[in-house]
C-alpha cells in the first residue's frame, strides 16, 4: 500500500476514486486499519465520547488529541493521518498555530477544524505556514450545545444556501479536505460538485469524494446512542479484520452508505 499524501487524495477525488477514512484513537487499532487500506485515519475529538465516556467532545483537551495521535502514529504509517483540533483551541488565528503545532509535532499531517465564514481567516493563516486544513461543516460536534443536540443542518434553503458558500471560502483560504456531517444528501451532492477538494461525508449520503466512520460505530461497541447512518460491519463479517475490510470495500465501490443509513 503507498503512502495517502494530500496529493493523493486530490488525485482520487479527480479520478472518481472513493476515499475510506476511519478513527483510530491507539497504535494497535491504526495498524488494523492500514492493513485493511483505510486512506485517511482521524484521531478524531470523538474521543471524548468513545474513549473517555464523556456526553459530547467538549471536555477534549489539545494535550489529549496529541497523546492519541502520537499512539495511532506508532502504529501506521501510510494513511494520512488526521489530527481534530478540540474545542476552543482555534479560537483565534494564534492559538490555532499554537495549538496545530502541538498536534503536528505529534505525528499529525493535517489538522481538522469545525466551523464556517469565521474561520476563513485562521485557515488561511494556517495553510500559508505550511499546515494542511480539513475543514468540517454540517453538524459541528463541538457547537453542540449551542445548537440543542445531535441534529441534521442545512434542511432549510438559506443554511444551504450559507453552507455552500462556507464551503467555497473554506477551499479559497486553502482547505484541502472538507468533512460535511449530517447534512442532507442533495446538499452534500452539490457542495462536492461546486469545490474541487474532496468531501467527507458522514450521514451526508453517497454522493460525496469519500466517507468517515467512527471505529467504535463499524464495531458496535460505542457507549450510548449509535447514529442511524453509522452501520455495525462486525455483526456481517464476525470478525474486527474482515469488518473494516468490507467498511472500505463498501464505500469504495460505493455500496456504503444505503438507503437505510442515509438520513432524509
Ligand atoms: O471527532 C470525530 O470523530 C469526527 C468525525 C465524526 C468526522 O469529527
Amino acid at each position: 500500500m503507498a503512502k495517502t499524501t494530500t496529493a493523493t487524495l486530490q488525485k482520487m477525488k479527480n479520478n472518481g476514486e472513493k476515499i475510506a477514512m476511519i478513527t483510530a484513537y491507539d497504535a494497535s487499532f491504526a495498524q488494523l486499519f492500514e492493513q485493511q487500506g483505510a486512506d485517511i485515519i482521524l484521531v478524531g475529538d470523538s474521543l471524548g465520547m468513545v474513549v473517555q465516556g464523556q456526553t459530547d467532545t467538549v471536555p477534549v483537551t489539545n494535550a489529549e488529541v496529541a497523546y492519541h495521535t502520537r499512539c495511532v502514529r506508532a502504529g501506521a504509517s501510510k494513511p494520512l493521518l488526521i489530527a481534530d483540533m478540540p474545542f476552543m483551541t482555534y479560537a483565534t488565528a494564534d492559538d490555532a498555530m499554537k495549538n496545530a503545532a502541538q498536534l503536528m509535532q505529534a505525528g499529525a499531517e493535517m489538522v481538522k477544524v469545525e466551523g464556517g465564514d469565521w474561520l476563513v481567516d485562521t485557515v488561511r493563516t494556517l495553510t500559508k505556514r505550511g499546515i494542511a486544513v480539513c475543514a468540517h461543516l454540517g453538524l459541528t460536534p463541538q457547537s453542540v450545545r449551542k445548537l440543542g443536540g445531535f441534529k441534521m443542518q442545512g434542511k432549510q434553503a438559506e443554511e444551504a444556501k450559507q453552507m455552500i458558500a462556507d464551503a467555497k471560502a473554506l477551499e479559497d483560504a486553502g482547505a484541502q479536505l472538507l468533512v460535511l456531517e449530517c447534512v442532507p444528501a442533495e446538499l452534500a451532492k452539490e457542495i462536492t460538485q461546486s469545490i474541487r477538494i474532496p468531501t467527507i461525508g458522514i450521514g451526508a449520503g453517497r454522493d460525496t469524494d469519500g466517507q468517515v466512520l467512527v471505529m467504535h460505530d463499524i464495531f458496535g461497541i460505542s457507549t450510548g446512542y449509535i447514529p442511524r447512518f453509522s452501520k455495525n460491519f462486525l455483526n456481517e463479517t464476525g470478525r474486527m479484520d474482515t469488518a473494516i475490510a468490507k467498511y472500505v470495500q463498501d464505500v469504495k465501490m460505493n455500496k456504503f452508505p444505503t438507503d437505510e443509513h442515509i438520513l432524509a
